[in-house]
């Protein structure tokens, strides 16, 4: 069976609507138990450390990867390795992605244990493998209708392809409440994705979810 890393990001836990999605549609394919090929890391409920001058130096002095100060960082990226899989819920917090996932993003981008450098700019280390990015925003923040930019989107897309993971499929769910079209786009995405089912074609039909492919 496909092990799946699920990361959620919203400070509001598991009554994030984003978050309850993905656990509504975990639960229908059997992936919500213990013991099941499914990691979960609650990255604002269970916040990651911030980072350290340790940390910040191991990272650009070529330190081992056994320095302790580089112990979260393999543990977080050897989840990502073990994981067929990339499920992400969150939130878009000020335009971008919020503060809980950029430190995430801290700690799995590391220079010659994740990617490195070449003439050509920086190469990834790890495997490709599907991802699906469910992204909850107050406002529209996608297509026309948008009155804010989207940073959130073309960051995460350049942060995981950096490490090697190209392929990255976006789905959006605007407003307070969010309506019901953006809900069920959503569920039959996450359904799609969890099925290895061709999430590309869905995609091409729900202008909501493909907006800013
Ligand atoms: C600190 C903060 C910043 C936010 N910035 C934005 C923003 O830039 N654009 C937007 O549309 N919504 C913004 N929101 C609204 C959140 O995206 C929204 O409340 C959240 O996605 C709710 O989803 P959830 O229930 O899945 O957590 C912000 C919320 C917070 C708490």
């Amino acid at each position: 069976m496909k092990k799946t890393l699920f990361l959620e990001c919203s400070p509001f836990g598991n009554t994030s609507s984003g978050t309850r999605l993905v656990q509504a549609a975990l639960r229908e394919r059997g992936l919500a138990g213990d013991d099941l090929p499914l990691i979960t890391r609650s990255l604002a409920a269970e916040p990651l450390a911030p980072l350290s001058a340790r940390y910040a130096q191991a990272l650009t002095s070529a330190a081992p990867d056994s320095d302790p100060a580089l112990a979260v960082s393999e543990r977080l990226i050897s989840e990502l390795e073990a994981c067929d899989r990339l499920l992400i819920a969150t939130p878009m917090h000020n335009f971008t992605v919020p503060a809980a996932l950029k430190l995430w993003i801290d700690y799995v981008l590391r220079i010659e244990r994740s990617f490195t450098n070449t003439p050509e700019g920086k190469v990834g280390l790890l495997r490709d493998r599907p991802t699906l990015v469910l992204v909850r925003s107050g406002g529209i923040c996608t297509g026309d209708a948008a009155r804010q930019p989207d940073f959130l989107t073309p960051y995460l897309r350049h942060t995981l392809a950096t490490v090697g993971i190209h392929r990255v499929q976006f789905v959006y769910l605007p407003g307070q409440p969010v309506a019901d079209e953006a809900l069920n786009q959503a569920r039959r995405a996450l359904a799609a994705f969890l099925a290895e089912a061709p999430l590309a074609a869905f995609l091409a039909e729900a202008p909501l979810a493909n907006a800013q492919r």
